[in-house]
């Protein structure tokens, strides 16, 4: 075997990751930079990078995540996405995270390359979790046109993320604790994206932060609509979806600069699908289901593959 044929896979750190940085998208590069538990494995033959995997695996948790893997397509077939995945998985039982899990949608142009992949690794049988809308403009001035002005009863008023104080975002911060929010549907529990000042929208009662539909700025021209929260004893009364139609008035008014969004659903949340079908099937471009597969990590040489 010469050089040439050797391949390498190393977990990268500071101006290593550079040569890498073009097998991954800018977001997760960006996240890589700033967020903690983020790990970049790099593929190499003879020098040459060909390939690369990134998981994250926070201090808290057991499970890692598997976010992106990615062999230049002249290199593939000859071993290295499963010289990836051991790598990850080695590199995961030494920080004593128990399991891997990864995601990617059922229509994505690799999906059934790293379908393939995972299930020579040993992964599981993928599974659906979740279902994500794409959209356009198109869904803003539907959801616009087919609502009425929200009556808010007495009390209760929206207002833009832009107008919170400090004071107020720092009471936005407790919520989290007081009302046992999951972390997925705090604003804190995205830690790289920014979030979009004008469209997000809350909902305030007596001037108390009591909702909200969070967007956040994935691209200048793409908003995730990231999550939408209400005060566990308001549920129920359609204050909820009234937050988020304003929220998408918002956006509708900057969609010239933003025109693109996208929104995701869980499996389990049958009220949103039938929601979605019966009222904002018209609007949607384009609905991804989002697969899930997993591997238990098990130490030492009995991990084969
Ligand atoms: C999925 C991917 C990483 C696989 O990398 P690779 O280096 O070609 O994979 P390997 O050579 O290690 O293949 C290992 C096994 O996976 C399976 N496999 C991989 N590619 C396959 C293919 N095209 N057809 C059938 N099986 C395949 C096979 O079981 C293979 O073993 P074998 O070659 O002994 O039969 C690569 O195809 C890729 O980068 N695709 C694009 C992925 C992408 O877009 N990622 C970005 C979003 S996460």
């Amino acid at each position: 075997m010469n050089a040439e044929d050797v391949i390498e896979c190393r977990v990268l750190t500071g101006f290593h990751c550079l040569p890498f940085a073009q097998y991954t998208t800018p977001h997760t590069n960006r996240r890589c930079e700033h967020e903690a538990g983020m790990t970049m494995i790099g593929a190499s033959i003879g020098g040459r990078p060909v390939g690369l995997a990134v998981f994250s695996c926070q201090n808290d948790s057991e499970k890692a995540s598997l976010e992106s893997i990615f062999v230049h397509p002249d290199a593939r077939r000859r071993g290295i996405g499963r010289g990836l995945l051991k790598a990850v998985h080695s590199t995961l039982v030494d920080m004593g995270a128990a399991e891997v899990g990864g995601t990617w949608f059922h229509d994505a142009p690799s999906a059934g390359l790293v379908e393939r992949l995972l299930a020579d690794s040993g992964w599981s049988d993928p599974v659906s979790t979740a279902m994500v809308h794409h959209c356009g403009r198109r869904i803003l001035a539907h959801v616009d046109q087919n609502n009425r002005a929200a009556r808010l009863p007495a009390g209760f008023a929206f207002d833009s993320w832009a107008n919170l104080s400090s004071d107020e975002r720092a009471r936005v911060d407790e919520l989290r604790e007081t009302q046992e929010i999951p972390f997925g549907l705090h604003p804190n529990g995205e830690s790289t994206l920014p979030v979009s000042p004008k469209t997000t929208t809350v909902l305030r009662h007596e001037g108390d932060i009591v909702g909200w539909m969070i967007h956040h700025e994935l691209t200048p021209e793409m908003l995730r609509y990231s999550s939408l929260w209400l005060r566990p004893d308001l549920v129920g009364g359609g204050l909820g979806i009234s937050v988020a139609i304003e929220s998408a008035r918002r956006h509708l008014a900057l969609a010239d600069q933003i025109p693109r969004l996208f929104f995701m659903v869980m499996e389990d949340n049958h009220a949103m699908h039938r929601f979605i079908a019966r009222r904002l099937q018209p609007g949607l471009d384009r609905s991804s289901i989002l697969m899930d597969s997993s591997k238990a990590l098990i130490p030492a040489s009995s991990d084969e593959k």
